[in-house]
């Protein structure tokens, strides 16, 4: 069943560019309510911790250096049928193959360094939710 949260990061390349400001406004415009935000930085074992399930694909090293190299904002955020909904306002993890108008058409530059998170599942939302914020950090 569909809950009403996903997850996001805004990854270093996107935060390296200043997009920050212009993404949170794509979001918050596309009806997402900010339930949960902080700017941080993963460590190298945080970022093989988060991307677990992808440790046996080629490109795991390269995804662990780029998400640990500089801060990020991560966030929670709700609405009615959320990860589809923001799976679709991010567009196709090739940002070369994104629709126009998405958050990865206008900010990501590849494949790797492709702007944005969104959770792929509701169980996966409620995880890497869970490993970012406590409780008492959601509202
Ligand atoms: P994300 O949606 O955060 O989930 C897994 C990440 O792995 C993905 O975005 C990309 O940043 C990265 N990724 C996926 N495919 C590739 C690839 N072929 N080469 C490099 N990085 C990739």
């Amino acid at each position: 069943m569909a809950t009403n949260r996903t997850f996001t990061m805004i990854k270093p390349d996107a935060v390296e560019n200043g997009h920050i400001g212009a993404i949170l406004e794509k979001i918050t415009a596309a009806g997402f309510r900010i339930v949960a935000m902080k700017y941080t930085q993963l460590s190298r074992r945080d970022a093989e911790l988060f991307y677990e399930i992808h440790k046996e694909r080629p490109f795991f090293d390269e995804l662990v250096t780029f998400m640990s190299r500089g801060p990020i904002v991560a966030a929670i955020l709700e609405k009615d049928n959320a990860v589809e909904d923001f799976r679709t306002l991010i567009g196709a993890t090739n940002p070369a193959e994104a629709a126009e108008g998405t958050i990865r058409k206008l900010f990501a530059t590849s494949i790797g360094e492709n702007a944005v998170h969104g959770s792929d599942s509701d169980e996966n939302a409620a995880i890497e939710g869970a490993f970012h914020f406590s409780g008492r950090e959601i509202f």
